[in-house]
């Protein structure tokens, strides 16, 4: 998979791609990033991207030409072009399930007070990663990469990412690791029984009544599922 991002602050991601799971991915060749400040596609004078709103205002508004002609250079017929956009379809694991199928996807990051409308036209699908207003795209599109490199083949173990919240409409179960007494705390004892199977029983339960207590619309979105 290819995932190129576009911005007007490449820095920003230096942490990102040279740390932990993302670095390993990227130097085992399991995915390709590319981190592409679309300034350099600006046809006006000193590269500008950005100009006053048209009615007034505050703020800053991104121009079309940038952005759409960095689209156009990089987009083919396996692209999938999206907007990282407050106002967008709301993530959650479902889409990063779906977006991991394709084979390159380009993540636009506005800046600023927004974008110019006419940009709408040419994406495929604008993405909010929660109800709340960043400065930036750059984080979101660091939340989307981040979400869809640990699901591809290799870079964790499918086992992993499994039993992981969200992945079957239930969050995860409680872990633990050594000492099993921690200031009178005591591991659950089930957890040191060595029975696979009490334990594979347990986390379920325990995943279940979790998802009751603090997210009983994931457990409402499956009944919805089964009815469809
Ligand atoms: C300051 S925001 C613009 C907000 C816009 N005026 C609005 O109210 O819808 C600048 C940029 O940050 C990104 N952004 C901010 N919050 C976001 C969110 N929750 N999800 C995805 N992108 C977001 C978008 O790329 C957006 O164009």
């Amino acid at each position: 998979m290819q995932i190129d991002i576009l911005t007007l602050f490449p820095k920003m991601f230096e942490g990102f791609l040279t740390e932990s799971i993302i670095k390993r991915a990227l130097n085992e060749k399991l995915v390709t990033i590319n981190i592409i400040d679309f300034r350099k596609y600006s046809p006006f004078k000193h590269h500008q991207v950005d100009d006053t709103p048209y009615g007034g205002g505050a703020g800053m508004v991104l121009m079309c030409e940038p952005v759409v002609l960095a689209i156009e250079d990089l987009k083919g017929p396996d692209s999938l072009v999206i907007l990282t956009c407050p106002q967008g379809k709301v993530y959650n694991e479902k889409t990063a399930l779906d977006l991991k199928k394709y084979k390159h996807l380009i993540i636009i990051c506005g800046h600023y007070e927004g974008y110019d409308e006419r940009i709408r036209q040419f994406v495929d699908l604008e993405i909010s990663i929660g109800d709340y207003v960043l400065t930036g795209g750059e984080i979101p599109a660091m939340a989307i990469t981040d979400s869809i490199v640990r699901l591809i083949d290799g870079v964790i173990t499918k086992e992993s990412y499994e039993k992981d919240s969200f992945s079957n409409d239930l969050l995860d179960y409680p872990t633990y690791t050594k000492p099993s007494n921690f200031r009178g705390l005591e591991v659950p004892s089930v957890l040191l029984s060595g029975d696979h199977q009490k334990i594979a029983e347990y986390r379920l339960n325990e995943q279940i009544k979790r998802t009751k207590e603090r997210r009983p619309d994931l457990m409402e979105d499956q009944n919805e599922n089964k009815k469809d």
